[in-house]
């Protein structure tokens, strides 16, 4: 019996925010470098909080409607959403209709040995992940960003622009890196940790916490910052003998 190509595989990007047209770089780069190319992009689903139409028109692509549409298109599927919690309603969503998450990694990323990505990771380029590495759902490792051998990421991690994880870092799912910022090695980020921009974490950092600074310091709760639903059982910030989150996988 013939068997049926399962590429171009059809491809749709939830979230046509700037976030989204940056992935739909990434599917692009990775469709120039393989032949066939292995993905049919149909275009953006967006419910309409983050959807530019003018940027989305100049690179060509269709907005093709809400998240409801998710259920019914029959496509695999990157979220483009930078906020984690919509990330993982994203995922629920996706998963109770059957679709398939696509994992990413962009040409000119490097990825080393025995590295293994979870569904809908996506891996952008210029950013280098070596070796005994492991990442849960959805997790982003942005442009430039680096993760250093045995780190483990949990689900729907953010790794912005340039966040360097070194060695043997656990970061918990949900936790936001910003741009630039810098674990040291071994240490262990609870879930839902926000780090600032520039800053560099040289203690463990319990779940919840806002940190900024050099060393990084908690200035808040996540559940007081504005990208966070409310969750008024949230602990203090800043005490290192919470429990932090099972290594993923
Ligand atoms: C950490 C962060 C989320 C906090 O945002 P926020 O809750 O709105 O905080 P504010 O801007 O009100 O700042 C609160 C205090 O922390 C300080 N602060 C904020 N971010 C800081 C940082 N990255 N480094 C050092 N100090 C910082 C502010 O100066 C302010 O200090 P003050 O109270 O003495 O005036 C935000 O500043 C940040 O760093 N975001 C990351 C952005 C990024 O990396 N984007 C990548 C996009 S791809």
């Amino acid at each position: 019996m013939r068997r049926v190509p399962d590429t171009p595989r059809p491809l749709t990007i939830v979230g046509a925010g700037g976030h989204g047209r940056e992935l739909l770089d990434v599917v692009e780069a990775v469709n120039a470098a393989s032949s066939p190319a292995p993905y049919a992009f149909l275009g953006f689903l967006d419910d309409g909080h983050g959807g530019d139409p003018g940027a989305v028109a100049r690179r060509g692509a269709a907005l093709l409607g809400g998240l409801d549409l998710l259920g019914s298109l029959d496509a695999d599927y990157l979220i483009g959403v930078e906020d984690a919690l919509a990330r993982a309603r994203v995922d629920r969503y996706a998963s109770v209709h059957g679709r398939r998450p696509v994992t990413l990694v962009h040409p000119r990323a490097s990825l080393g040995g025995d590295v293994q990505l979870g569904p809908g990771t996506v891996v952008y380029a210029l950013a280098s992940i070596t070796t005994n590495v492991r990442t849960g759902r959805h997790v982003v490792v942005n442009i430039g960003a680096s993760v250093a051998h045995d780190c483990r990421l949990g689900d729907y991690v953010t790794l912005a622009p340039g966040a360097r994880i070194a060695g043997g870092v656990t970061i918990g799912a949900q936790a936001w890196i910003g741009a630039q910022a810098s674990i040291v090695g071994r240490r262990r980020i609870g879930e839902r940790v926000v780090v600032g921009t520039g800053s560099v974490v040289t203690d463990d950092i319990r779940a919840v916490a806002v940190v900024t600074g050099v060393p990084a310091r908690p200035i808040d709760t996540i559940a007081d910052h504005p990208r966070a639903a409310p969750r008024p059982r949230d602990p203090p910030a800043g005490r290192r003998d919470a429990p932090l989150p099972e290594q993923p996988g």
